[in-house]
């Protein structure tokens, strides 16, 4: 069956068919295209990161491998792009609404930034790691870091055994973090949406179809359709600003 296609300037009818029931069971799963209106680039389409970075060089355990220094300083550039920019409309309002729902709300995001708790979002998995998280290769434990690493001589080493410490990212090739935890939220929720991801990368591109098989209602907003549109019920078109403060519940 064909997915419902709406736009973000919606009908009361729309409106009302969007809105969440007291008692549903929120799973979001959040992308790129959420902190875009912050000011944060997207990854694909033009001006997107990999328009600019091959992914090979600076975002793979190989690029990692040959050149530690090419692959901290791609990312102590987006820790400072990152740290220049504030949450947006669409952040907030996932906020607001993990405020209604409690519990009953779960937020995965493949964003490595921070906006989501910055916007006051507090129940937040970061599936693809974070970008203001470190970890040494050996010791493997996470912790804070803000710090810029731009040139070879800077390059940090793990405080406790001496191994070079590299970004807490989940690199093309690594397993995303905590699928266990995930796919238990997948199994309880009642609703799964989906905003701002071009719906290629796997696994996360792949839980629409986790939902579907569950019976679950599945809606995509953002303002062009996903790669997996097919698997969706209802596609909002609009940038994430637009739709997702219209998002209430009945
Ligand atoms: N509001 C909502 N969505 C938007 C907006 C907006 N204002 N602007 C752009 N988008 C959408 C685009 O239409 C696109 O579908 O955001 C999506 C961004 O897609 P990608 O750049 O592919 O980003 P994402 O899907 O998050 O990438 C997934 O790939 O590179 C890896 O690990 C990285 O987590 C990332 C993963």
């Amino acid at each position: 069956m064909q997915p419902t296609i709406s736009t973000s300037f919606l009908s009361q009818h729309d409106r009302d068919a969007m809105k969440l029931l007291a008692n549903d069971r929120l799973f979001v799963l959040t992308g790129a295209g959420v902190s875009a209106e912050s000011g944060l680039a997207t990854f694909r389409g033009s001006g997107g990161l990999w328009n600019g970075h091959r992914v090979e060089d600076v975002a793979t355990p190989e690029a990692w491998d040959a050149d530690p220094e090419l692959v901290w300083r791609f990312y102590s550039m987006r820790r400072r792009d990152a740290l220049a920019v504030e949450p947006n409309a669409a952040h907030f309002a996932l906020a607001a609404l993990e405020d209604q729902l409690a519990d009953r709300y779960y937020l995965c995001t493949q964003n490595v930034d921070d906006l989501h708790e910055r916007a006051g979002s507090r129940n937040i998995h970061h599936m693809h790691g974070s970008l203001f998280q470190s970890r040494c290769v050996e010791c493997e434990r996470p912790f804070g870091d803000r710090s810029f690493y731009e040139t070879a001589s800077t390059l940090p080493k793990c405080r406790d055994c001496g191994s070079p410490v590299r970004p807490h990212i989940v690199w093309f090739g690594e397993i995303p973090l905590d699928m266990e935890g995930i796919y238990a939220q997948l199994d309880r929720a009642t609703v799964l949406l989906v905003i701002g991801t071009s719906g290629c990368v796997y696994p996360a591109a792949g839980f629409v179809r986790i939902a579907r098989q569950r019976g679950i209602r599945t809606i995509y907003a953002g303002p062009e359709e996903p790669e997996n549109a097919e698997a969706f019920d209802e596609i909002i078109l609009g940038a994430a600003t637009e739709v997702l403060p219209k998002l209430t519940l009945k």
